[in-house]
């Protein structure tokens, strides 16, 4: 019934380059998915973009200290760049700051606005009036409502972990310029969700049970809690204006914006090629096309609930048929972060491994969290190389070349006689074609990658059964039945593999000099002629040192470190000073009998870390006193010649074997450092301090 594809992206925030997590979530299954539906000769459109509005971009540039345009400009570039050289076979990779996109999205609103589709309603938001800007929840910093930390975020406290309200906060500021926020009242559109509610319902919870659990859940439980109204603009200064008089400061909220993207790219490419690709409208208005976006699971709401009802509410566009969305990946047992550093960047990836574009997609795809989140290890890595990659899909090919090259001067050879072995391990390749269809379609691409493994398994196999290096010496018949059986598997493999590999794929048909791939050729041992040349041979996959792994794990290790260091920082830039304890009297305080003496001098006490040992001039004579502050001098003898204070009726104790006699008063700094503190102009030893 569908008589075309169009799958899209989810368009990636223009405020850093991609990572791993974004690969193996959105980008490679996509790919894979894509790729295979046009070796099945499917009418396929691939789309893809930057997201360049929004929060997100903003806060990079302030941090970089350039212009929200020098962001997205650098990013759209290296991420457009990075998918080109992965091998993500975009038809159109655009931007969501291109002119034809902000005029469609504008249309787009102001549609739903002639027809009344949105609600106005004013509400009281935080404002800053100094600068006189509106915050998001995001740049509000205030006191936690639950533990009281200092700097506690407008949707989150990252000490205790509560979800939080701007509202909530206590002393609300603008997180940038520390300014005290009032509230004042500013009008929005809103989309009202909650009148799609029952159409929603009946069209994912009645209509598309097939839709991964995941997807599905999510759906079933926002619906459960009920939808309400949604704002789609913003008062912020990046963003497409919103069309409407009155309306300035205003801007589409990025989450209306981003997703139109997916529709005004489509545009963008038809009408640029409009004999290859048609009218945009066949894409998006013709219910023979079907739509499927892919997506990581912080998106589903969006993909879900969100954008479908935007669709219906302009009521000519399709729906999405399939929305599969994968769990997230983590790095080396921690969440991948953007704003931490703590990913593989896709861009150092392909610097680093200019040729392991499969590599890492075979990890990405064997490891996928598809229904789980699941870890990326370089370990892991390093292993699926060199105990999959080498030592069974490259191993069996390179011997099957190798030796043909050998025996039969490079040229296929010809076949006799099969044996009982020979059939069941041709029966293996009869329904392959068949299942990896199967999963394929059902969006199963881990399975599926085994699949297509398991058969250079076989082949593996079934030259170190046979060992035709042996036969060689005593059967030639038999050697060049085995090296044509091994060779037309290796030449299915160059099939199977395609839409997974692309890159070794080609590189193993130009060893088998084979022209083109022929999907329905899969699973016939007969696709390579005999006599036919074999082109050049080398290794399709080479082996990974430890000393490349250790490289990245060291790099990981010096993030981690970096990392740990602001984390501090930031604790000191957010510190405040303590409470006032209860009062006490100044009869209390007369009791303590402080005093000034100089300090004669001063040496760590052997054997211990945290002891200094002070000698003291008191007026009287000389006094010992110890006091816990090595780590804050590690040469105390710039303490030598300073008057001190210290408290000279605390009786005596014995620490270290030393005995001490008073205390040195110190202050401690934010960071836990110790401060000895000394009299601003010098008084005689032993007057009293008070
Ligand atoms: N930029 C968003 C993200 O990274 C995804 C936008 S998808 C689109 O989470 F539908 F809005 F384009
Ligand atoms: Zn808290």
């Amino acid at each position: 019934m569908f008589k075309r594809t169009l799958v899209t992206t989810a368009l990636p925030y223009a405020n850093g380059p991609v990572h791993i997590g974004h690969l193996a979530g959105v980008y490679v299954p996509a790919d894979i998915y894509v790729r295979y539906l046009r070796l099945k000769g499917r009418d396929v459109l691939f789309v893809g973009g930057s997201d360049e509005h929004g929060v997100p971009v903003t806060i990079r540039a302030r941090k970089e200290g350039v212009t929200t345009q020098q962001v997205v400009d650098r990013y759209h570039e290296l991420i457009k760049s990075s998918f080109e050289r992965f091998g993500i076979s975009f038809d159109v990779y655009s931007r969501t700051t291109s002119a034809i996109h902000h005029q469609f999205a504008s249309d787009y609103f102001r549609k739903l606005y002639d027809a009344g589709k949105f609600i106005e309603q004013t509400t009281e938001q935080f404002y800053d009036p100094e600068t006189g800007h509106f915050l998001t929840d995001r740049n509000i910093r205030g006191e936690c409502p639950h533990c009281h930390a200092p700097g506690a975020y407008g949707d989150q406290c990252e000490k205790c972990g509560s979800t939080l309200s701007p509202e909530e906060l206590i002393n609300p500021y603008n997180a940038e310029t520390g300014n005290a926020l009032v509230k004042k009242p500013t009008s929005h559109w809103y989309l009202p969700l909650d009148q799609y509610q029952e159409w929603l319902e009946k069209w994912i919870l009645e209509g598309h049970k097939e839709w991964r659990p995941n997807v599905y859940g999510q759906c079933k439980s926002w619906l459960d809690g009920g939808l309400r109204p949604r704002a789609v603009t913003r008062d912020l200064d990046w963003g497409i204006p919103v069309p409407v008089e009155g309306a300035e400061g205003k801007v589409l909220y990025v989450w209306f914006d981003a997703p139109i993207g997916y529709i005004s790219n489509t545009k963008e490419l038809c009408d640029a090629q409009p004999e290859r690709w048609g009218k945009w409208e066949t894409w998006w208005k013709d219910e023979s096309t079907r739509l499927i976006h892919f997506i990581g699971k912080d998106n589903i709401v969006f993909h879900c609930i969100v954008f479908p009802a935007m669709l219906k509410a302009d009521g000519s566009y399709i729906l999405p048929d399939n929305v599969p969305s994968n769990e997230f990946l983590n790095l080396e047992g921690d969440k991948i972060s953007t704003s931490r550093n703590w990913a593989v960047w896709l861009n150092e990836y392909l610097d680093d491994f200019p040729d392991k574009q499969d590599v890492l997609r075979y990890v990405l795809t064997a490891n996928a969290p598809e229904t789980k989140d699941n870890d990326f290890t370089w370990a892991d890595f390093q292993a699926r190389n060199n105990n999959e990659l080498v030592a069974i899909y490259g191993n069996f090919v390179n011997r099957a070349l190798v030796l043909t090259n050998k025996y039969f001067e490079g040229k296929v050879p010809n076949p006799s006689d099969f044996t009982e072995y020979d059939r069941q391990t041709i029966d293996e390749f009869k329904n392959v074609k068949a299942q990896l269809e199967s999963l394929l379609e059902e969006f199963r691409f881990r399975d599926a990658l085994k699949e297509a493994m398991n058969l250079a398994r076989i082949g593996n196999k079934y030259l170190a059964d046979t060992e035709p290096w042996k036969l060689a010496k005593t059967d030639m018949a038999r050697t060049a039945t085995i090296l044509n059986l091994a060779l037309q598997i290796a030449a299915n493999l160059s099939i199977a593999f395609e839409p997974f590999l692309p890159f070794s794929s080609a590189k193993l048909r130009n060893m088998l000099g084979l022209k083109d791939v022929d999907w329905n050729a899969l699973g016939s041992l007969d696709l390579l002629p005999a006599g036919a040349p074999l082109g050049e041979v080398s290794l399709l996959f080479e082996k990974m040192e430890d000393a490349v792994i250790q490289n990245q794990l060291d790099r990981l290790a010096r993030i981690k470190k970096e990392n740990e260091e602001a984390a501090k920082q930031a604790e000191l830039a957010n510190w405040k000073p303590q409470g006032i304890k209860t009062p006490v009297s100044i009869e209390d305080f007369d009791k303590l009998d402080i005093r000034v003496a100089t300090v004669l001098d001063c040496q760590p006490v052997k054997k211990s870390e945290r002891l200094l040992q002070f000698k003291l001039s008191d007026g009287t004579g000389e006094r010992i006193i110890l006091s816990g502050i090595a780590q804050s001098y590690p040469d105390p003898s710039v303490l030598v010649g300073k008057q001190v204070l210290f408290i000279a009726n605390f009786p005596p104790r014995k620490m270290m074997g030393i005995e001490s006699q008073g205390m040195i008063l110190s202050a401690v700094d934010a960071d836990g450092k110790l401060v000895v503190t000394t009299v601003s102009r010098p008084v005689h030893d032993g007057v009293s301090v008070g």
